[in-house]
């Protein structure tokens, strides 16, 4: 196993530019399913694990991917299974998301039951009543979902929470579809967006993203386009928090500050100075964060779930006290036990941490539970005296491209290290 060997106290300092969106290019390395004809160029898709494993599952669907650097290239014209190989798609939950596309191309998709992951149960009942509202026929046997597509029509659908992953299935299997569709209570990521843009670079005809109603005309065929996706707002906010909370002062190049507002207010509140541009975004740190009163996570445009583990370690060195409430995910905290490793003062109830900052953090071995709560964990060690070794590292690459790389490029003590080769008495 990888880890990262990290030396705290760096201030970061310095110009990054961002990686495209992995919750942008996952939805739209599905949408590549759709065109009959061409060749779709994806530009700027992240060198991530989760990119990996969705071109693995279209690889066996019969989708040609070649990538060269951050270029991927995709070909359907081999296409024909609709069934999604079983290990793959345990791999990552966004293969239930290929339910849509797969379903618009050949009218019947098998996916195995995704199940629940790190963060919480995740159930996928939106994403099968989006389906059934357009006329799908589900069969769930033995762990396995059926979807026979033979009597697909366009129409109203309706969402009781408005699920990304579930909208953008829905976008997809309705872009083919002939009439209109129109999704009610839609959720309204910048990802989701992103998604009717590509749709439409393609020929295809969505409007309303980024509203809670989305109206999609089926067009009778897509062709395969050149794209990229928008930077990772998410990464973005990562590195903010890494900047703040070592007294920083960081530069992200080609950002989008407008989808990055809750992240950055809340690091106004403590005490940053930001600076927006139309494509950049300045932070400058004070020398000591203040705390905020109180983070609530909530689907956009609410503080995003995605930014929580990273702003609550950032929290930890803040002066008084911090309240963070998740409510998107049942378990999404699972960082806390390693930070208080680390000295910090957090105790939680239910879905609610509350953080008392203390003057240092202490290195520390600790052990990445899930993605965002890994990179909590290395915000945490980089401000932390001394040194730490953040395990099971595979789980940050998961969403992050080299993160070490963009770290060290701003001043950090970054290292990929195997882990079960480091001496513990060291
Ligand atoms: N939910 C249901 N039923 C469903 C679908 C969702 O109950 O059928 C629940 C989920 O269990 C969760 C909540 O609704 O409690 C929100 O889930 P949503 O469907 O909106 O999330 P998702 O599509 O599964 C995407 C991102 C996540 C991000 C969430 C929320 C991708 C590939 N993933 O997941 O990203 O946290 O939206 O913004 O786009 C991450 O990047 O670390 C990550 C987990």
């Amino acid at each position: 196993m990888e880890g990262f060997q990290v030396k705290g106290g760096e201030k970061l300092k310095g110009q990054v530019r961002l990686q495209g969106a992995k919750n942008a290019v996952l939805p739209i390395l599905a949408a590549a399913l759709l065109p009959e004809e061409g060749e779709t160029v994806i530009r700027d898709c992240p060198e991530i694990r989760d990119a990996d494993a969705m071109t693995g599952i279209l690889g066996k669907l019969g989708c040609v991917c070649s990538r060269r650097g951050a270029e991927l290239r995709l070909n359907n014209r081999g296409l024909r299974h609709w069934e999604m190989p079983d290990e793959l798609s345990k791999q990552i939950r966004s293969s239930i998301f290929l339910l849509g596309p797969i379903l618009g191309r050949m009218r019947r998709a098998t996916v195995t039951y995704p199940g629940g992951c790190e963060i919480g149960l995740r159930p996928i009942d939106l994403h099968l009543k989006g389906l059934r509202a357009l006329g799908v026929r589900i069969l769930e046997e033995g762990g396995v979902i059926h979807c026979e597509g033979g009597g697909m029509r366009s129409g109203p659908v309706y969402f009781d929470y408005p699920s990304v992953g579930a909208t953008e299935n829905v976008m997809m299997a309705a872009a083919l579809l002939p009439g209109l569709t129109t999704i009610h209570n839609a959720a309204r990521e910048p990802e989701i967006e992103d998604l009717q843009g590509f749709i439409n670079a393609m020929g295809g005809c969505v409007r309303g993203a980024g509203t809670q109603v989305i109206e999609v005309e089926g067009v009778k065929k897509l062709r395969g386009v050149s794209y990229a996706p928008i930077p990772d707002r998410i990464v973005g906010g990562t590195l903010l928090c890494a900047a703040a909370v070592t007294g920083g002062e960081i530069i992200l190049a080609n950002a989008c500050p407008r989808h990055m507002i809750p992240v950055s207010e809340k690091l106004k509140e403590m005490g940053c100075r930001i600076l927006q541009e139309t494509d950049r975004l300045i932070l400058k740190a004070p020398d000591r964060l203040k705390a905020f009163s109180q983070l609530q996570t909530q689907p956009h445009p609410g503080f995003p779930t995605d930014m929580q583990a990273q702003m609550l370690a950032a929290s930890c060195l803040a002066e008084g006290t911090s309240v963070i409430v998740e409510n998107v995910f049942e378990n999404r905290l699972s960082h806390v036990a390693d930070l208080c490793r680390m000295g910090a003062d957090i105790r939680v109830s239910g879905r609610t941490a509350v953080v008392r900052g203390v003057k240092a953090l202490t290195g520390a071995r600790v052990t990445a539970r899930d993605l965002r709560g890994g990179a909590a964990l290395v915000i945490a060690a980089l401000a932390a005296q001394g040194e730490s070794v953040v395990g099971h590292i595979a789980l940050v690459d998961r969403g992050y491209a080299h993160l070490e790389d963009a770290l060290n490029a701003l001043g950090a003590c970054v290292r990929r290290v195997k882990t079960d080769t480091i001496d513990p008495s060291e």
